[in-house]
């Protein structure tokens, strides 16, 4: 397998010193979890796994200098660069990123900037990214796109390259649907489409993933189940992997000599104190200003610990060209200065505060000698320091105190877990957490330790791409029902060859799309034609087989020589006859339900009861997705108590809830016309016995032996018809929902295709 990875930042950013360009690893959380996944896959020596990581280099170099740069890349960090220029960066990565998308996914909607020319060039440079991974991607690659910077690329790559296998990450929060939305409407569609273009799409928490699921129902108005959702005909499914570490290089990391040397300078420089660790990216998201408070706030309730305890804080540069963060930086100097001043002794300094990258051996080093964690962000997609200190103490010591905003706070829910929006609660977590005895620290830990050791980064990203493939078959199993080019071609010559025809044909949703209003479906001249083509030739018989009212498809088609079946199979209407019922019907029990339809619609705004003679529907196209669910299940709770005594059904369809008299169905006003021809069918054999036989022995127009059967429908309405179908009839169910239907077909343009075919004009 050859995995492309493809995020905004390379594993190394480059960086100009004296004229020559050199390498610094970059910070985040994104590079150092998936780094680490990829140095266990190079020690794990498996010879088939193989990657490129494509990303931005950090720097714009002149062209002549271009190669030498990608060479020294692939030479030295697998890695291939997506070169910007300084403008389109700023616009791109200053701009919509992170003045843009970070604030708000990270709820921090009055920091967000909106302009448009972020916008445009955010999708200029997912477009640069899409070119540059189409430049290289062989099939049979794995293309993993990370991260908020590249939105927009699944889709993309989607378009141009519809056999890619997907998949995307987010490495930060999903935000809720009230802040998604604060995003204008071209652009918070364009990042949900953008993501749909992936076959998989994961998150580190499960809010996230029901957040995003959420904000795809609201916005682009599709459905999932259990995670997965079709989009433009394709399985997309979305899921939670939460992101681990490399357990074992942070639990041994103590055992490194360099880390040992590290340890030995830092225990001397804080000998008698206990410390309390602070490591993060500088960053307003992290609430290092609450952090501060809230080491303030103990400070002052706690004079005992005065000169016995040292707050380390190192913080990381990050994103110096916004200017929210350069306000950041001054605050906590000016705060870490106060903090120093006001409690700081000759023979003690409170903060010992470094704004500077750590490397691997200091960080191992600090969190090895540190007795508390502190890790209190506002808004934090995971948090890997979180776990990388509860991974470094092999002896089980030491306490955790950690945000509820951090995802890791779902998984380590053995630490002290705070609210870190005032200091209140860090000021007692960080008393408690020092005072705690050492047998509850090991038992805290080692439940957490497990837990990391088991989901460990390898766990993470072999669950992602094992997923991936799963979804991949699923498309697979769903696409091999799609009836292909040279199925259509057989079905047209079977029903050119064929001497008696019959095509069942729904109306919404098979042969029309649907509409907010059902009386704004019309048929349009195309359609009709080609109906009046079908049904003119003596051998065929068309039905239309529709849950509309006897009078709407009379005025649709009652000029044409075809036959209609409406309500869903409670009318029939053989061509040139008169409308009849199915068999004698009641109507005498709709005083008694139409007031609890009429309530529930009252109580779920855009719903409305339609009634039909021998039926009533509750529609709920129109209205809210999420509140329409909870109100259907209320309704037919409600309504199966009152239909239970009464020869009634309840039956739910496409976005409505119908309620109609027991036996009537569309497969049941079929047999009327297959009569004795479906006989081949274990569903017909049953209908016989259930009474229906003296008429299947005398059809109306008599026994009709038709040697070609179409029947295409949309809804789970269609299913009763499907089932009735004698084994040699041709069925399709229009949509990729599963079926008794032999095939599916995307969407009524197919359908109206196919029907083109049969007239010799497809
Ligand atoms: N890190 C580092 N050196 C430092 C500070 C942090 O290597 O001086 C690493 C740390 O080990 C962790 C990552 O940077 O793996 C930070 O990831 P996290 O998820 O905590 O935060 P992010 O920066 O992604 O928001
Ligand atoms: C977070 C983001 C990463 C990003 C990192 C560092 O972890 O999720 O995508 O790379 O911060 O930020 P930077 O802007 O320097 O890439």
């Amino acid at each position: 397998m050859r995995l492309l990875i493809v995020s905004n930042r390379l594993p190394v950013t480059a960086v100009e010193k004296e004229g020559e360009i050199e390498f610094r690893m970059s910070a985040g959380g994104l590079v150092s979890g998936l780094s680490a996944y990829l140095d266990s896959m190079k020690h794990s020596n498996r010879k088939a796994f193989n990657y490129v990581w494509v990303g931005w280099p950090g720097v714009d170099v002149p062209d002549a200098q271009k190669d030498k740069l990608r060479t020294k890349l692939f030479d030295e960090a697998q890695a291939l660069p997506v070169f910007m220029s300084e403008k389109v960066m700023d616009n791109f990565y200053h701009g919509f990123c992170n003045s843009t998308i970070w604030p708000i996914f990270h709820y921090f909607p009055s920091y967000a900037v909106f302009r448009d020319e972020y916008w445009n060039d955010y999708r200029a440079v997912n477009e640069a990214f899409c070119e540059a991974v189409l430049e290289i991607v062989k099939e049979g690659d794995v293309v993993w796109v990370h991260d908020y910077h590249l939105m927009c690329l699944p889709g993309l790559l989607r378009e141009k390259r519809p056999d890619l296998k997907i998949g995307f990450f987010l490495h930060i929060p999903f935000p809720s649907f009230e802040i998604f939305r604060l995003l204008p409407a071209p652009w918070r569609s364009g990042i949900l489409k953008g993501l749909l273009g992936a076959d998989l799409v994961g998150f580190h928490t499960n809010d996230y993933t029901q957040y995003f699921l959420h904000c795809v129902l609201r916005i682009l108005g599709l459905e999932h189940n259990m995670g997965q959702m079709i989009a433009d005909s394709r399985l997309v499914s979305a899921d939670t992997f939460p992101m681990g570490i490399d357990f074992n290089r942070f639990f041994k990391a103590a055992s490194d000599p360099e880390v040992q040397a590290e340890i030995r300078a830092l225990k001397i420089a804080f000998v008698g104190q206990k410390v309390v660790l602070s490591v993060d990216r500088l960053d307003y998201s992290k609430g290092i200003i609450n952090r501060l408070r809230g080491f303030e706030n103990f400070l002052q309730a706690n004079p005992a610990w005065h000169g016995k305890v040292v707050l380390v804080l190192v913080l990381v540069p990050s994103r110096v060209g916004v200017e929210q963060y350069q306000q950041m930086k001054r605050r906590i100097d000016e705060y870490v200065g106060f903090i120093n001043g006001k409690y700081g002794r000759l023979d003690w300094t409170p903060i010992s505060y470094q704004y500077k990258f750590l490397s691997f051996p200091t960080l191992a080093a600090l969190y090895a000698i540190s007795d508390l964690g502190l890790v209190t962000p506002l808004r934090d997609g995971m948090n890997l320091v979180a776990k990388e200190y509860v991974a470094s103490r092999p002896d089980g010591t030491g306490v955790l105190v950690l945000s509820e905003m951090a995802g890791a706070s779902r998984e380590l829910g053995e630490a002290l877990i705070v609210n870190p929006t005032t200091g209140g609660e860090i000021a007692d977590a960080l008393k408690m957490a020092l005072e705690m005895p050492v047998e509850e620290q090991i038992k805290r830990n080692q439940a957490m330790q497990e837990r990391l050791r088991h989901y460990d980064v390898v766990r993470w990203a072999e669950d992602f791409i094992g997923k991936l493939s799963e979804v991949r078959k699923e498309q697979d199993t769903l696409k091999a029902r799609v009836m292909k080019p040279a199925v259509r071609d057989e079905l047209a010559e079977k029903f050119r060859a064929a001497q008696r025809r019959i095509l069942l044909l729904d109306y919404d949703g098979t042969l029309v799309p649907f509409s907010k209003r059902p009386e704004a479906s019309l048929p349009g001249a195309d359609l009709m034609s080609a109906l009046k083509r079908l049904a003119s030739d003596v051998k065929t018989d068309v039905v239309i087989i529709s849950g509309r009212r006897r009078n709407a498809l009379e005025k649709w088609f009652g000029e044409l020589p075809i036959h209609l079946i409406a309500e869903h199979g409670v009318w029939i209407k053989k061509s040139k006859e008169d409308w009849r019922l199915i068999k004698p019907l009641r109507n005498d029990w709709k005083p008694q339900i139409l007031p609890i339809l009429k309530m529930s619609a009252d109580r779920l705004p855009g719903a409305f009861v339609e009634e039909k003679e021998y039926s009533l529907v509750w529609h709920y196209r129109n209205a809210d997705p999420e509140l329409a669910s909870v109100r259907e299940k209320e309704l037919i709770d409600d309504l199966v108590q009152f239909t239970a005594n009464i020869d009634l059904q309840v039956v739910c369809g496409h976005k409505i809830v119908e309620v109609k008299n027991a036996g009537v169905s569309k497969g049941n006003a079929a047999i009327e016309f297959l009569g004795a021809s479906s006989a081949t069918s274990a569903h017909f054999v049953e209908k016989l016995a259930d009474g229906l036989k003296s008429r299947l022995d005398h059809p109306a127009g008599g026994p009709a032996a038709y040697d070609f059967i179409l029947a295409v429908g949309d809804d789970t309405t269609d299913e009763d018809l499907f089932k009735v179908l004698p084994n040699m009839a041709w069925s399709i169910r229009v949509g990729l929902a599963n079926s008794r239907a032999r095939f599916n077909l995307p969407g009524h343009h197919e359908v109206f295709g196919l029907l083109q075919k049969l007239i010799g004009e497809g």
